[in-house]
């Protein structure tokens, strides 16, 4: 009775937030971007309900108790209405600030009450314009703080919480299966995908769910890898870095250290357990009005200094090299009390791995979002930034479509693989030897006996090239990590993606050829897809 008439009389409590839709409203800690102050929730109902509104902030030095312009206590309107809720940065420090809104709803003037907790959480920034008071009256209506104790949830807000679940879910279920059914045949639900649609859908550059696995109806997950708990150690290659300390690798980058007030950080784009991808503002030294926008990669405070030391060392891979298709770091900020941040140049659309899925889960709605020639455009790219490493004998050792990033132009740059294994952990596996590997890109002989060349970067272009011919997929989904190189040594390779031209499998299986000497060089690689994608061209 309780759960029907609580569907009935509020049937779906919706958050609009930039004019995207979050029918996950209640169950998600969402990361608002910098910039949006106002957030917009719409309601109504359909029979009396009274509600009380409150807010809490984690940290009352960087946000203002957040301004509703609804009172903090009347009935819920009958028609659907909107209101605002203001946040708003003070600008005095830096930081991450968690903020609860609370509606306790009564339903009928019954004793019950249901309280609704919406979690949000926004990066605020020093030195921001201090937000102007408006001057009406009301200030005083910021009085609503919780008393810090988790009011926890009585039986009825939990049947409430289920409710409003299965009912959203129901919902988007039914709206998902139509519009698939819609738009294609039978033949290729992708639900998986669909699902983990909505919860990412908010653009590019939503730091979303990269940890989920890619699943495909076509492709089984039977054997998911279990990853065991290994944390990246300074020992990335027995012959690169074997004991650097955190002192060294600040001193290795003194020379492209800028000072902090030269940058400003805008929103979050991707965020593991320690580490951040930030777009951000660089000022420019000589004439300060001139603006330049970067990626800021940098630590959040529980970062070890191993950690740290790593970010840094691995940023280093390619300085100093200058070629259009890859995109090295410029600047690092290294003063003392603030994290390391280190900065690359902007690429609007961003990672290469979370565009390509991107791609694929607006695929259902727009076959012609990207087409092949796109992709193998990108190919031709990866081949030319990867040719001239392998001509300056540099050896990438982690090309994957995780290290690239693109832009609007469709312009792929290759990039370091700094914080690659705290952001993508499901690519990376260690196999008891507490080195945290990309085991599914690398070669044969790098997975046995740890030797790279450029041969093994061309196995690992053979796969970055399969991850862009399936949208971002994961390759070898279903071996487990630890039989990898048994799997590889009987001959078995990935399979030929749906849709991928035979003359373009023919190029990816030349790249996993046992031998080394075998495989195909870079140049040939350009040259053959660039022959495949003229090729292409002619078709259409
Ligand atoms: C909502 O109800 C809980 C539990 O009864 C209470 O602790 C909290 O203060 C109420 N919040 C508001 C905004 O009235
Ligand atoms: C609150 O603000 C929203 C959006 O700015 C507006 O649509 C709504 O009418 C306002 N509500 C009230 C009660 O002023
Ligand atoms: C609301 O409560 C009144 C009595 O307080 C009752 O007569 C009415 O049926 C109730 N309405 C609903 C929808 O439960
Ligand atoms: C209030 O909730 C309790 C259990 O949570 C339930 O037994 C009772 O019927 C509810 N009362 C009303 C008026 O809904
Ligand atoms: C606001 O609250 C303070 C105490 O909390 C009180 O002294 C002051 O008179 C109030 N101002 C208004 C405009 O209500």
């Amino acid at each position: 009775g309780v759960l029907l008439l609580v569907l009935f009389v509020l049937p779906v409590l919706l958050l609009f937030l930039n004019d995207v839709v979050n029918h996950y409203a209640l169950s998600f800690n969402l990361l608002i971007p910098s910039e949006t102050n106002n957030l917009h929730f719409s309601w109504h109902a359909k029979s009396k309900v009274e509600y009380k509104l409150g807010f809490q902030v984690d940290n009352p030095m960087a946000m203002a108790m957040p301004q509703a312009n609804i009172s903090l206590q009347g009935e819920v309107p009958r028609t659907l209405s909107v209101f605002r809720v203001e946040l708003s940065c003070t600008g005095r420090l830096d930081s991450e600030v968690t903020i609860l809104m609370q509606l306790n709803l009564t339903i009928n003037s019954s004793k019950n009450i249901t309280v609704l907790n919406f979690k949000r959480r926004k990066m605020c920034y020093k030195k921001l314009e201090p937000e102007v008071k408006s001057p009406t009256s009301d200030k005083n209506s910021s009085k609503a703080i919780f008393d810090p104790v988790n009011a926890a949830p009585t039986t009825s807000t939990r049947v409430f919480y289920i409710s409003v679940g299965v009912c959203c879910a129901v919902i988007f279920l039914v709206a998902i299966i139509l519009a698939v059914l819609h738009l294609h045949s039978m033949k290729r639900i992708e639900l998986d995908d669909s699902i983990s649609d909505s919860s990412s859908s908010q653009g590019l550059s939503q730091p979303s769910t990269q940890t989920t696995q890619y699943l495909r109806a076509d492709t089984p997950n039977n054997a998911t890898p279990v990853t065991s708990k290994c944390y990246p150690t300074l020992r990335i290659e027995k012959n690169d870095l074997k004991s650097v300390t955190l002192m060294e690798a600040k001193a290795k980058v003194k020379d492209i250290a800028i000072s902090r007030e030269r940058i400003t950080l805008k929103d979050v784009l991707q965020e593991g357990t320690f580490g951040r991808i930030f777009h951000g503002i660089l000022i420019e030294e000589k004439d300060p009005s001139k603006e330049k926008q970067v990626f800021v990669k940098t630590v959040k405070d529980q970062a070890s200094e191993v950690q740290v030391t790593m970010m840094l060392t691995e940023s280093c891979k390619l300085r100093g090299l200058h070629h259009r298709n890859l995109l090295p770091i410029t600047h690092v900020c290294i003063e003392e009390g603030e994290k390391p941040m280190v900065l690359l140049p902007y690429m609007n659309w961003g990672n290469l791995k979370l565009f390509l899925r991107q791609c694929k889960l607006v695929e259902a709605n727009n076959p012609q979002a990207i087409s092949q020639q796109d992709l193998v455009h990108m190919a031709i790219q990866i081949a030319c930034g990867m040719s001239y490493l392998a001509r300056r004998e540099v050896i990438h050792k982690d090309l994957a479509a995780r290290n690239c990033v693109i832009d609007d132009a469709l312009q792929v740059k290759i990039t370091d693989n700094a914080l690659s294994r705290d952001l993508f952990p499901m690519d990376y596996h260690c196999l008891g030897d507490n080195e945290n590997r990309p085991v599914r890109w690398m070669a044969l002989e790098s997975l046995v006996n740890n030797e790279f060349s450029s041969a093994s970067d061309v196995w690992a272009f053979g796969v970055t090239l399969w991850e862009l011919m399936t949208l971002g997929q994961t390759p070898y989904v279903d071996i487990d990590p630890f039989e990898m190189a048994a799997y590889l040594k009987d001959g078995y390779r990935i399979a030929q993606p749906i849709n991928c031209p035979d003359e373009l499998f023919a190029v990816m299986a030349c790249c996993w050829a046992l031998d080394p000497e075998e495989r195909p060089k870079f140049q040939q690689l350009v040259q053959c897809l660039t022959e495949f994608h003229a090729a292409l061209g002619a078709y259409v």
